[in-house]
């Protein structure tokens, strides 16, 4: 019988990515994916460091499986493997804090997944592998293993070299790391022919993507080799193409060009500025100011499509005062965001910022965490009441959770639509005429069949 393997995924889109990488070389070695840990042989988890919380929750879940094992009887008790940021972060060290883990795994060894397993089934104890990626490695990943038939993420650059002050991505995947445009392309096209409806483009910072050649983009316009990648990608004829995270920095007025140009580019940008003051910003080594990010926010409303915009915040970084806090709400009340993701600073060890003084209190924090939601989320009442009477294209997705009358799919801004509906399906593109705007969706009814 062939072994099993589960694998919990947890944090963002490159761990997704990366986990159904590892499931297609597993399965090409001659393992079973298994959607329960109580029937696996092998249990992986596939960890988030980026913030304290996200870290506790693994610890959490390697206790329970371990436990939850114990108390099944089960003769044989399930290897049990990290990967992912905490893998890389932590190294040999988890084994010492986790005695029930026996394989660490680093955020570039995933294809080498099915050897260093074999080793820990032969008896080998605390097997770990931090290392590079290898030469000739490809990103390679089997449609079956994918989360979803319609919608796949596609990584275009791994790492971070930018060492943003507060964060412990540049050392938990290393520096960027660009795929080569021909094998992007490829894969689109690969996945057109598959039926799927959209793709989005993935990378801590999608447009500081940089190739060692060209190959792939001659034929394309475009100041950076992002904008030239998005046209390429374009070109496919893929229905809808997403991509995030973009950087402030490296965000190129050629970018909303680019989706001027070719309609399945969809219309929404993730930029995130962290903080609305300059003195922040500084300390956070961002590398731009607040009117740095003022001008690229121009260039995005000054557009001839209406673009979808949103942003990430972090609130309480160390030194953080009320009048830095004051410039933060200024800004995010210029941006008129579509959507914003606040985080309370949490401190990392190993990253600049953590030995900076100056902590602003927990209740502090949370005081300016409420206080940005609340602002955000009249700013995006207004926005969301914009759409009512106008129609969007929309990705179907699945039934409703609320409602089993309803479906539910993003549209090409990345809002979430629910509509009555009895006869569309999953993967369907229809159009939604917007009748009702709620805190974070929309709801609409469906104006045309969906082409398959
Ligand atoms: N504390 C709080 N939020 C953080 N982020 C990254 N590092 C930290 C940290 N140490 C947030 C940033 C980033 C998002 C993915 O997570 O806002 O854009
Ligand atoms: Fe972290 Fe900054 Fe890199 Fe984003 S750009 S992953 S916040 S270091």
């Amino acid at each position: 019988m062939k072994s099993k393997v589960y694998i919990e995924t947890f944090g963002c889109q490159m761990n997704v990515a990366d986990t159904e990488r590892a499931a297609t070389g597993l399965r090409k070695a001659g393992y079973e994916l298994t959607a329960s840990a109580e029937t696996a042989d092998v249990v992986l988890f596939n960890t988030c460091s980026v913030r304290e919380r996200a870290e506790q929750k693994v610890i959490t879940r390697i206790g329970e499986v371990r436990n939850g094992t114990q108390r099944s009887g089960k003769q044989l008790k399930p290897l049990i493997g990290v990967m992912g940021c905490v893998a890389q972060l932590e190294g040999d060290s988890i084994f010492k804090n986790a005695p029930a883990v026996d394989l660490v795994i680093g955020t570039r060894a995933t294809d080498r997944l099915p050897s260093l397993i074999e080793r820990a089934r032969k008896g080998e104890s605390s097997v770990i592998d931090l290392g590079e990626r290898q030469e000739g490695e490809f990103w390679d990943v089997s449609p079956a293993e994918r989360r979803s038939p319609y919608v796949a993420f596609v990584p275009i650059i791994e790492g971070c070299n930018k060492f943003c002050s507060f964060c412990i991505v540049p050392y938990s995947r290393g520096r960027e790391k660009s795929r080569s445009a021909v094998e992007i392309v490829a894969e689109v096209q690969g996945l057109r022919l598959l039926g799927y409806k959209e793709v989005h483009l993935i990378g801590q910072n999608v447009n500081s993507y940089r190739p060692q050649s060209r190959q792939g983009l001659e034929r394309y316009s475009g100041a950076t080799a992002f904008s030239r990648l998005l046209r390429a990608v374009a070109d496919t004829g893929m229905e809808r193409i997403k991509f995030t995270t973009s950087f402030p920095r490296d965000f190129h007025p050629d970018i909303v060009a680019a989706l001027e140009e070719y309609p399945n580019l969809c219309d929404w940008i993730h930029l995130p500025v962290q903080s609305g003051s300059d003195r922040i910003l500084k300390a956070m080594r961002r590398g731009h100011s607040a009117d740095d990010y003022l001008r690229r926010v121009d260039a995005i409303r000054g557009s001839k499509r209406r673009l979808s915009l949103t942003s990430d915040i972090i609130v309480g970084f160390p030194g953080e005062s009320e009048n830095d806090f004051e410039d933060t709400m200024r800004l995010v009340r210029a941006c008129e965001y579509d959507g914003l993701f606040i985080f309370k600073y949490s401190k990392r060890a190993g990253t600049p910022a953590a030995i900076l003084e100056d902590a602003v209190l927990e209740t502090d924090k949370t005081a300016r965490f409420l206080e940005l939601e609340e602002l955000q989320s009249s700013l995006q009442n207004r926005i969301y009441n914009d759409y009512i009477g106008r129609t969007v294209s929309v990705l179907v997705e699945r039934e409703s959770t609320r409602s089993s009358e309803d479906m539910t799919g993003h549209s090409t801004c990345h809002k979430v639509v629910n509509f009555r509906s009895h006869q569309t399906k999953p993967g369907e593109i229809v159009d939604v005429l917007i009748s009702q705007a709620k805190p974070y969706s929309l709801y609409g009814k469906l104006m045309s069949e969906g082409a398959n």
